[in-house]
């Protein structure tokens, strides 16, 4: 009968700890590892390789720059979160969405 108890008692304390163990393990894995997508955008920000983050989105816009109907002033989101430029401009509630759609990056 002590042996039962025995073999119980250790066996609760390894699934509790296992239990205890991985919570905080996971949670700090999550976090270490999650990246930024600014820290990722912000590698891209020349006429020749123009991302921005728009709404939470990211988009590779460089080859929309040249046709861009506001012109280079583009360029001045290039590499970063570019939300409230985008969202300032009136014309952009048009068109200019769906356009943005197609830049994407997945
Ligand atoms: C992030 C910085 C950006 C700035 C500062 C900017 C600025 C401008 C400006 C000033 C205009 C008005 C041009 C005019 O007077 O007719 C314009 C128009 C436009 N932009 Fe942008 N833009 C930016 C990004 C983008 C992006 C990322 C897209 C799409 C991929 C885009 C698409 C358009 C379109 C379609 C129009 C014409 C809207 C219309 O007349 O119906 N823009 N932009």
């Amino acid at each position: 009968m002590k042996k039962i108890l025995l073999m119980f008692s250790l066996l609760t304390t390894t699934l509790l700890a296992t239990a205890c163990g991985q919570q905080p393990t996971t949670n700090t894995n999550q976090t270490a590892t999650s990246t930024n997508p600014l820290t990722e955008v912000s590698k891209h920000k020349t006429a020749n390789d123009c991302w921005v983050i728009i709404n939470g989105q990211t988009y590779n816009v460089t080859s929309y720059i040249a046709s861009h109907p506001g012109g280079d002033t583009i360029l001045a989101g290039c590499g970063q979160d570019a939300t409230t430029m985008f969202n300032n401009i009136g014309k952009h509630a048009g068109q200019a969405q769906n356009i943005l759609s197609q830049y994407l990056v997945k």
